[in-house]
């Protein structure tokens, strides 16, 4: 079995799975319940002066029969006092010495960072993390995704608790900004010791049509959100690793947006995470989810060979590279496996509406396309034609069966070349003004 024990940025946790600041980490009673279920940590409420929050709160964005693809809220930080949150950290980490929790921290003047710091060290908090996200209600206010977004701000406001910490400092980023690198790189100056990311996204669900309120209404009025669950990952991603790749970075990631399961947190942890956060699938599913998690971590490392989360942190975040320096040689076509296929259609539609007109559809006996005992007799059924087909997906993307397309690597005799290379060959006329296969 793969040791899934996590050292990050020196808080230790049993595994990599915490919860994120938010509702599921409110309170005691939840941390404990979070802990029994399995979770490795907890980043409590955000914890500040005190404020007082709307009903409603949440909406969210279904999609078919799937529920809170999306999910957007309007919460502010924790509307309980310090002295119950830190003496209920306090508990905690009586109880459980071994698992993390952290204290997310926001605030605004210096001897405001100076108190709550102190106050969090001495409930035992294993570490801080500061809260420069939210994007509504505290950013009004000077704190949050203000913050956030300006780094020059964060690393002066950071520069204040590395002053003051004496235990680890994670610095929460807000996505909600044009390139996240330059938040990170200003946590790294002023000193912070890891970074998380990403908060939740300015967004509006929906709107209601007869009364033209969006949801979450209060009144009759709403308000800008922040955006999370599943429809968030590949935001997350791509900007995890963006602050792994970037040499100036160099901080510890705790991966946070969209993760519900462990392959999920496996993308996370490739893409140079070395803890990963989850809120909204636990406030969909419980606490529970973290045993399919755990144990689908374990056995993919175990699959692989890998002992530890060091074996396979940070594997994917070289294969991502600059566009320009992809192989313009390579090629992939599309082939559909005829004895899955269904006959919907699907694929034809897409090709040749919005791609490359490429595939045809053809009379199954003209191709010997047998059809199963008990399957429905097709008058045509999709064919590809390889030689046109350029490889987009977008057939493989449509397709609602499993494996029924799937995207072949095939020789087209041209050696390597990169957008890079075309260019100076074209220049030098060494190539016609197309690549060959285009
Ligand atoms: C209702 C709600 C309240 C949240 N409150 C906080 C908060 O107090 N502090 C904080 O740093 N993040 C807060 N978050 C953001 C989450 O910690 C997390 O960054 C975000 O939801 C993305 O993760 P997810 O897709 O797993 O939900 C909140 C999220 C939700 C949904
Ligand atoms: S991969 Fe793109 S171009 Fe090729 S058949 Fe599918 S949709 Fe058409
Ligand atoms: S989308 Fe898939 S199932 Fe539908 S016709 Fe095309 S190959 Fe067959």
């Amino acid at each position: 079995m793969a040791d899934l024990s996590c050292d990050f940025a020196g808080i230790r946790s049993p595994n990599p799975f915490w919860i994120a600041s938010g509702p599921p980490s409110n309170t005691a009673h939840q941390a404990h319940r979070a802990f029994e279920a399995g979770w490795g940590g907890v980043v409590w409420k955000t914890i500040g002066q005190p404020i007082v929050n709307v009903s409603s709160r949440y909406s969210a964005m279904d999609l078919g029969s799937q529920r809170m693809v999306g999910f957007n809220n309007i919460e502010l930080i924790t509307d309980r006092s310090a002295e119950a949150n830190f003496r209920e950290i306090a508990e905690v980490k009586r109880r459980w010495p071994e698992h993390a929790v952290i204290a997310s921290l926001m605030l605004e003047s210096r001897e405001e960072w100076r108190e709550f710091i102190a106050r969090a060290t001495d409930a035992g908090a294993d570490g801080l993390e500061l809260n420069y996200g939210c994007p509504h209600g505290m950013c009004e206010r000077g704190m949050g995704s203000a913050v956030g977004q300006q780094p020059a701000v964060l690393e002066r406001i950071t520069g204040w608790a590395m002053e003051f910490a004496r235990i680890p400092v994670i610095v929460k980023l807000t996505p909600n900004i044009t390139d996240i690198t330059m938040s990170a790189r200003a946590a790294r100056r002023a000193g912070a010791n890891a970074i998380s990311l990403i908060n939740t996204i300015n967004s509006i669900t929906n709107v209601d049509l007869d009364s033209f309120v969006p949801e979450p209404r209060v009144g009759s009025l709403s308000a800008h959100g922040g955006y999370c669950g599943p429809a968030v990952k590949p935001i997350a991603l791509n900007m995890v690793q963006c602050c792994a790749g970037d040499p100036e970075v160099g901080l510890p990631i705790s991966g946070i947006g969209g993760i519900s399961s462990w392959r999920d947190a496996a993308e996370f942890i490739a893409l140079g995470a070395g803890s990963v956060q989850v809120c909204t699938a636990v406030m969909h599913y419980g606490f529970r989810i973290v045993h399919a998690m755990k144990e689908g971590l374990n056995e993919y490392l175990d699959s692989k060979g890998m002992t530890g989360l060091d074996d396979l942190r940070g594997r994917a975040v070289a294969r991502v590279v600059p566009w320009e320096t992809l192989d313009l040689s390579f090629k992939r076509v599309a082939r559909i496996d005829h004895a899955t296929c269904i006959g919907c259609n699907l694929c034809y539609a897409a090709c040749e509406d919005g791609a490359h007109q490429c595939i045809d559809l053809v009379d199954p006996d003209s191709i010997g396309a047998g059809l199963g005992p008990g399957r429905v007799p097709f008058k045509a059924i999709p064919k590809v034609r390889e030689h046109d087909c350029v490889g987009c997906n977008l057939c493989a993307c449509v397709c609602p069966v499993d494996g029924c397309i799937e995207m072949h690597e095939v020789a087209t005799g041209s050696p390597p070349m990169s957008w890079e290379q075309y260019q100076s060959r074209l220049v030098n006329g060494e190539v016609p003004p197309i690549p060959p296969h285009a």
